[in-house]
């Protein structure tokens, strides 16, 4: 037990995490909270009164930074009453910001970057010394092999690949976050079953570019032989996976999302722009036409599938033009919901070189006509389940109104519904019975839930 006297608050000493951005981030978060577990923390709902307080950042926008910046200028009061505190900062702002963290907060204890997780318990240790910064360019061990505190008994974000090849203008990702590597196949299937076995009955599996999974492995891409994989293990119920990028997106995935029944009625493919110009100019190396493409063959091979995207508004050099390329292309597309984004230079990208950065106001009227246009559309896709009997897995108490519950159909659409005595994590058939822009309502139907049949053999290759 690695815990000494010095961070003992009283009793126990505890952590809390905060975390920013992505589900990437939450899964660190879980591994970041495993490792301190190990090491004799308990996990404190506040950070309060916290021995060990961890943001694990987020860069993508601009606002990630700020609020960071924010958050850490608020603990340094606390820490002036408490200099027993030991403030950690982890994860993309932590690895693209490096000793200027240290510049702007010096009463930081720990920063560590993207590729050293696993240095967090020993930076912690040294930290009592002296603060203690580590930042290194590249991951040396998978970060797989770490301990992991799962947050959700019934949910669990499964790792396939980290970092990423693409060298998408705006992302600062592929800087914070290296070369894609690949986690072989059988350790994806063993860490599953594992999964199963303690009760998860869904997993996300999670890249940043989900269908060059297996390029550096075998030198063709392996996710659709993933996905088939997967899916022949007993007593997994549903399978997710974010996000696969555009341009790799093809007829091999979406025949084993189509067969695999695991695999859910749902993807998020991020379109960026609508406009060919735009899209060159971000090189996100395809065309409008081929999205929709794209989008007519999964509509075509998996019925009622739901599709989300995200979409950058205000890139430069955007004219009006282009922008009004992507609402056509909202128009056709019809997306089930569509993540919003107003463009925000990044260090280290090639856009942030570019010309033409727009003005604010021109950006945010752009926004505000693409998000009514979604919006419409998001609600009329809702309209259309009204009536419908879906499986549900049950999340929890609804946030607005604790006596109903929240629940996700397969096509990952929330359903606040009416029931008592639901557990966490149980599988429930909901009639939908209205729609809004961002969820449905619904009613619990008394039949019982549907099963998945129990396969004989694992199928997997
Ligand atoms: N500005 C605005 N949005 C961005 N995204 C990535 N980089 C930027 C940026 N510089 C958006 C993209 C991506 C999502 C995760 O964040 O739409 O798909
Ligand atoms: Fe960023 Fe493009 Fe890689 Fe996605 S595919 S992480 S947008 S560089």
């Amino acid at each position: 037990m690695a815990v000494t006297k010095k961070n003992l608050v009283s009793g126990q000493a505890t952590y809390y995490i905060r975390t920013f951005g992505c589900q990437m981030n939450e899964h660190d978060s879980e591994r970041m909270a495993g490792m301190l577990e190990q090491e004799g923390y308990a996990r404190a709902s506040t950070p309060d009164d916290a021995s060990v307080v961890l943001f694990n950042t987020c860069c993508i926008r601009e606002n990630a930074d700020q609020r960071l910046y924010g958050n850490l200028g608020h603990l340094k009061s606390v820490k002036d009453s408490r200099p027993e505190l030991r403030i950690v900062v982890g994860g993309c702002l932590a690895q693209k910001d490096k000793e200027l963290i240290q510049r702007r907060a010096p009463y930081v204890d720990v920063v560590l970057g993207t590729h050293n997780l696993a240095s967090l318990p020993r930076l912690l240790r040294e930290s009592h010394e002296e603060p203690s910064f580590e930042i290194l360019e590249q991951t040396e061990v998978f970060p797989s092999a770490l301990p992991t505190r799962r947050f959700s008994p019934w949910h669990a974000w499964v790792s396939i690949s980290i970092g990423c090849n693409n060298s998408c203008t705006f992302c600062i990702v592929p800087a914070v976050r290296g070369k894609e590597i690949s986690r072989r196949t059988g350790d994806i299937a063993s860490e599953v079953e594992g999964l199963v076995g303690d009760g998860v009955i869904e997993v996300t599996l999670l890249g940043q570019n989900v269908n060059s999974y297996g390029r550096d492995l075998d030198g063709s891409p392996l996710f659709a032989k993933l996905l088939r994989a997967l899916d022949g293990i007993n007593g997994l119920e549903r399978i997710r996976f974010t996000s696969p990028h555009p341009k790799d997106f093809k007829a091999d995935t979406v025949a084993a999302m189509a067969e695999c029944e695991r695999v859910c009625e749902h993807i998020h493919l991020p379109l960026q722009s609508g406009s060919d110009s735009c899209l060159r100019r971000m090189k996100r190396a395809y065309t409008r036409a081929k999205f929709l493409d794209k989008v007519d063959m999964v509509r075509a091979a998996i019925p009622d599938v739901a599709i989300t995207t995200d979409i950058i508004v205000g890139f430069p050099g955007e004219t009006e033009a282009e922008f009004e390329d992507t609402l056509s292309l909202v128009a056709q597309a019809r997306f089930d919901q569509a993540y919003t984004f107003q463009y925000s230079a990044r260090p280290m990208t090639a856009a942030a070189e570019m010309p033409g950065h727009l003005p604010k106001e021109i950006v945010q009227e752009r926004f505000e006509r693409l998000v009514a246009l979604q919006d419409e559309i998001s609600a009329e896709r809702n309209e259309r389940m009204v009536g419908r009997v879906e499986e549900v897995v049950v999340e929890g108490p609804s946030k607005r109104d604790p006596s109903q519950k929240n629940g996700r159909t397969r096509t990952n659409k929330l359903v606040i519904f009416t029931a008592e005595d639901v557990p966490e994590g149980s599988r429930r058939s909901v009639r939908v019975t209205g729609a809004g822009t961002h969820h449905l309502k619904g009613e619990l139907v008394s039949r019982p839930p549907l099963r998945l049949p129990v396969l004989q053999a694992p199928t997997r290759a």
